[in-house]
């Protein structure tokens, strides 16, 4: 299904590197089930990420703030049953790593054991350079994310374009080499200029795989459910929908409701 340069029966961090260095580009969805996880894997998707976006998607917040470790590792585990190929990455919630490297530490031994999820990713720069390291040093690979870190919304304010000015594109571009020299194996950057987020691609040698970020980068990744068209509010302009899923369940349920009223389901074929 997808137009692969090599073929990968488990796709691993290295596997990820490789691609970057062959030119082929990565494509990560979100899941947070087994059931789109199923599907997620076997439609050919390299990684899966099991996102704090569940907070929103799954959950209803507002933000991503309120999840807890525990509720990421349920996710996750649920996740994990269903992936036979992708790398399947788990989000540290707010909260789980940010106070210290031995909490940072603690977290994500706990998604590890726990979920069977492969790696973990975290927000960030170089406030968090010393969990990354702690986290590394511990055999746990991390993927980096930078750009719109959604955790920090309330010191943002809004959810708009990142990294616009001078200043901040020189410190995301100094946090990306200083990710990657420690040790990072992929890096997330979200809402930030194509030209931007192409410069630090260029400049790295692990993947940088973009969200609202251009397609100069190594790879793409989605919410699921927002490309399947399964959420319908959330317009931004980096989003491709791939189905009107909440236009088509909503028709398939209502004429469900219908046939019940209706005494038209079940027919007689679909008793015993
Ligand atoms: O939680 C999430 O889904 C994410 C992606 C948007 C990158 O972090």
């Amino acid at each position: 299904m997808s137009v692969a340069k090599k073929e990968y029966k488990r796709v691993t961090v290295k596997s990820l590197i490789e691609m970057k260095k062959n030119g082929e580009k990565i494509s990560m969805l979100t899941s947070y089930d087994y059931t789109m996880a199923k599907i997620v894997d076997g439609a050919g998707t390299d990684v899966i990420l099991v996102g704090d976006s569940a907070s929103n998607v799954m959950a209803g917040h507002e933000t991503t703030l309120p999840i807890t470790l525990d509720q990421m590792i349920y996710h996750a585990s649920s996740v994990v049953r269903a992936v036979k190929r992708a790398l399947v990455v788990v989000d540290l919630p707010f909260g789980s790593y940010q106070s210290d490297p031995k909490e940072a530490l603690r977290s994500s031994i706990k998604i590890m054991k726990e979920s069977g999820g492969h790696a973990v990713k975290l927000e960030g720069g170089k406030e968090v350079k010393e969990s990354v390291k702690r986290i590394l040093n511990a055999g746990i690979p991390v993927m980096a994310h930078l750009g719109l870190t959604p955790q920090s919304i309330y010191k943002f304010g809004t959810y708009t374009v990142r990294a616009k000015e001078e200043e901040e594109a020189s410190k995301l571009k100094k946090d990306a080499l200083m990710l990657e020299k420690i040790g990072c194996f992929a890096l997330v950057l979200e809402k930030v200029p194509a030209k931007l987020a192409q410069e630090v691609a260029d400049s790295l040698t692990i993947p940088v795989i973009g969200i609202g970020a251009g397609s100069g980068v190594d790879g793409q990744v989605l919410v699921t459910h927002d490309m399947i068209g399964m959420t319908h509010e959330f317009n931004p302009r980096f989003l491709r929908r791939y189905m009107n899923l909440y236009e088509d369940m909503t028709n398939a349920i209502g004429q469900y409701c219908k046939d019940v009223k209706a005494v038209d389901f079940p027919n007689k074929d679909e008793q015993y």
